[in-house]
C-alpha cells in the first residue's frame, strides 16, 4: 500500500492528462511551497506549453477544470504563468490518515524490484582502537541497513574486520621482541594487545629494520606459518570480542563478522584470473594491474607485493568475488571516510577489468569527519583519542543532568534510571551524527547534543514519551480513538505532514541519506507540539474530536518511533524529567 497523497494525486492527474491527450510524464504534483495557497502544486502545464505550442495558462485551465470535478478537491486555481494549485478537502486528508492508522506499515509501500544488497560498514581493525570514523561508519551503516530492509531489499551486513595486513606482523614481532617467542600470546587480553600495537607502531615509524621484520612476519602469516596463525587467531578473537561489545552498546548489528583474512584463499583466485586475462604485470618485483583508462590515470592495483604478501587491494577484490559468488550480491555499498576514496576507485576499476562483478553496482559512500570545536578530528578534552567508552560516558553524564536521580520517582530505581540514561545517551550521540548529511562531516557539539529540546535525539524521544503518556491516560479514562475529523488548522497541517512518511523514507533510501529522516522527525515533532499546545485532546468539545485527536496522536507516535527506529535509535516508553 502506498498512502502517499502525492501518489494518489499523480494517478488522478495521469488519467486527466491522458483524456486531454497530454504527455503523462508531466502529470505530477509536489508539496506546495505556499502552504497558505494550496496543499499541492502541479507545474506540468509550463513544460507542456512548450511542446504543444500553446499558452501555459490555457493548458493549466483545461487541467484545472477536470480536477475540479474530483470530489477530493476543495479548491483548484491557476496562478501565475500556469501553476495549478490544489487544496484538498479536509475529509480526504482525514480518510487518508485513517487508512495510515489501520496499516501496519503506516501506508509505506515497498520497492518493486528488491535486490540483494551487501553493506560493508564499521570496518574496525584488530588491536587498533576504534576511532570516531569507525563509529560514524557503524552509526550510518546501521541506519542504512534498517532503511534498506524496511523498503524491502534483501540485506547482508558485513563488518569487514581489518585482520590481515602488516599491522598483524607488527604486533607479532613486537610480542616476540618482548617475550622472545609467542608462548604467552594466549594470555594477553585486548588492552595488552592494543599496547603491543601502539609500541610496534612507534618502533616501525623509527626503524626500517623493524618494518622489514614486520613485513616478513606478515608474509609468513599469510603464507600459513602455523605458529603465527595460532597466535594471530588469538589476537583476532580478542579483538572481535571487544569490538562486538562496543557495537552492541551502540546497537549496531552485523550479519557477518568476516574479515580481510577470510578472503585469503580467494586472493589466489584473483591473481589467477588477472594472469589468465593477461591484465597483470610484474613491476619492481610486485604484481600489479595498471589502471590507465580514462583521462585520469590512477596508481595501479597491487595484487602481490615484492615480498609475496597480498594487499588491501587484493583482499577487497577477493571479498567482492566472494560476495558476488556466494552471497549473490547485486549491490555492494561501502562506508568509510574520504581517505579511502582512491582505494575504492582502484578496487572498483580493478573489479571491472577482472570481470568479477558483472552487473553489480559498487558504491562507496564517503562520509565527512567528526571534528572538535577546533575544526580538527574530535578528541577528548585532554587531547586523547575519543573512544566509544569515553563518548558514551560523556553523553550519559549530560543526560543525567536532565533526569531525576534513582529513587526520586516511584518505580524508578537505579536499574530503570540507568537504562533510560543509556537509551537517551545513545540517541543523543547517534542523532547528532545522523542529522547531518553524510558527506558533510560535522563539529561534535559538546553542550547541547543531549538536551531535551532543540534538534536532538532526546527531543524526539521526549515527544514520543509525551504521546505515550497521553495515550495511557486516555486508556485509564476509557477514551478510545476514532475516525479522524480535522477541525483546527494545526491538526490539518500535522495530518498533511504525517501523510509524507512514505515519501521521506523513499527519498532517504534513494539518496542513502538518513538526515532526510532526521529532519522530518524533528519537524514532525515540532508540528505535533504546536498541535498539542493549541488543540486540547482529552478536554476537547465532543467525543468525536477526542477520538480523532487520540488517533492523530497515536499515528504521530508510531511515525516518530518508526523514524527513530530507522535511524537505529530506541525510544523509551517513559521519559522522566528532573
Ligand atoms: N578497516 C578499514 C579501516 O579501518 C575499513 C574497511 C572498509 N571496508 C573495506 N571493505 N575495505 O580503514
Amino acid at each position: 500500500m502506498n498512502l502517499l497523497l502525492e501518489t494518489q494525486l499523480n494517478g488522478v492527474l495521469e488519467n486527466i492528462f491522458l483524456s486531454l491527450g497530454f504527455d503523462t510524464k508531466f502529470a505530477n504534483v509536489k508539496v506546495s511551497d505556499r502552504a497558505d495557497l494550496s496543499d499541492f502544486q502541479c507545474n506540468g502545464a509550463l513544460a507542456l506549453a512548450k511542446i504543444e505550442h500553446k499558452n501555459p495558462r490555457e493548458i493549466a485551465n483545461q487541467i484545472a477544470q477536470q480536477l475540479q470535478k474530483e470530489n477530493f478537491c476543495e479548491a483548484v486555481s491557476v496562478d501565475g504563468p500556469g501553476f495549478i494549485n490544489i487544496k484538498l478537502k479536509d475529509e480526504f486528508i482525514a480518510q487518508n490518515l485513517d487508512k495510515i492508522s489501520a496499516d501496519e506499515r503506516l501506508g509505506c509501500g515497498k520497492i518493486k524490484n528488491p535486490r540483494k544488497v551487501v553493506l560493508d560498514f564499521g570496518g574496525p581493525n584488530v588491536a587498533k582502537e576504534m576511532h570516531v570514523g569507525h563509529l560514524r561508519s557503524g552509526v550510518i551503516g546501521e541506519s542504512i541497513q534498517r532503511i534498506e530492509r524496511f523498503v524491502g531489499n534483501d540485506v547482508v551486513s558485513d563488518v569487514h574486520l581489518g585482520d590481515w595486513g602488516t599491522p598483524m606482523g607488527m604486533i607479532l614481532s613486537e610480542i616476540i621482541a618482548a617475550d622472545g617467542n609467542l608462548d604467552k600470546v594466549e594470555s594477553y587480553d585486548i588492552a595488552q594487545i592494543t599496547e603491543f600495537y601502539k609500541k610496534a607502531n612507534i618502533r616501525c615509524k623509527e626503524d626500517e629494520s623493524a618494518r622489514e621484520n614486520a613485513r616478513v612476519i606478515t608474509a609468513e602469516l599469510q603464507g600459513g606459518n602455523p605458529l603465527y596463525r595460532k597466535a594471530w587467531q588469538h589476537l583476532r578473537s580478542e579483538s572481535v570480542k571487544a569490538v562486538k561489545q562496543n557495537y552492541e552498546q551502540l546497537d549496531v548489528n552485523f550479519d557477518l563478522w568476516w574479515g580481510e583474512s577470510d578472503a585469503h584463499e580467494t586472493c589466489g583466485e584473483i591473481v589467477k584470473i588477472a594472469r589468465e586475462k593477461g591484465i597483470s604485470e610484474i613491476d619492481n618485483g610486485a604484481e600489479i594491474i595498471r589502471l590507465e583508462e580514462g583521462n585520469k590515470p590512477k596508481p595501479p592495483v597491487i595484487l602481490i607485493k615484492s615480498d609475496g604478501g597480498y594487499t588491501y587491494h587484493t583482499t577487497d577484490l577477493a571479498t567482492i568475488k566472494m560476495r558476488v559468488d556466494n552471497l549473490r550480491a547485486e549491490e555492494i555499498v561501502y562506508f568509510t571516510d574520504s581517505r579511502q576514496t582512491l582505494h575504492f576507485e582502484q578496487v572498483f576499476e580493478g573489479a571491472q577489468k577482472l570481470g568479477i562483478a558483472p552487473n553489480v553496482e559498487l558504491k562507496h559512500i564517503v562520509f565527512g569527519t567528526v571534528n572538535g570545536a577546533d575544526g580538527k578530528p574530535f578528541k577528548t578534552r585532554d587531547g586523547g583519542v575519543m573512544n566509544l567508552e569515553t563518548l558514551i560516558e560523556m553523553s550519559k553524564d549530560k543526560v543525567r543532568q536532565s533526569l531525576p536521580k534513582a529513587g526520586e520517582v516511584d518505580g524508578y530505581g537505579e536499574k530503570e534510571i540507568e537504562k533510560m540514561t543509556s537509551q537517551i545517551a545513545i540517541a543523543a550521540i547517534k542523532f547528532q551524527d545522523l542529522k547531518n548529511t553524510i558527506a558533510s562531516g560535522y563539529v561534535f557539539e559538546l553542550d547541547d547534543f543531549a538536551k531535551f529540546e532543540g534538534k536532538t535525539g532526546p527531543y524526539i524521544q521526549y515527544a514520543i514519551a509525551r504521546i505515550n503518556s497521553v495515550l495511557r491516560k486516555a486508556k485509564q479514562n476509557n477514551l478510545n480513538e476514532s475516525a479522524v475529523v480535522l477541525v483546527a488548522p494545526e491538526e490539518r497541517s500535522l495530518a498533511l505532514k504525517l501523510a509524507q512518511v512514505h515519501n521521506v523514507i523513499f527519498r532517504a533510501h534513494k539518496d542513502k541519506e538518513p538526515s532526510i529522516i532526521a529532519d522530518y522527525a524533528y519537524t514532525l515533532a515540532q508540528s505535533f507540539s504546536t498541535f498539542y499546545n493549541t488543540c486540547p485532546i482529552m478536554s476537547a468539545d465532543t467525543s468525536a474530536i477526542i477520538g480523532s485527536r487520540l488517533r492523530i496522536a497515536k499515528i504521530t507516535r508510531d511515525v516518530l518511533s518508526l523514524m527513530l527506529n530507522l535511524l537505529g535509535i530506541e525510544s523509551p516508553e517513559v521519559m522522566l524529567k528532573a
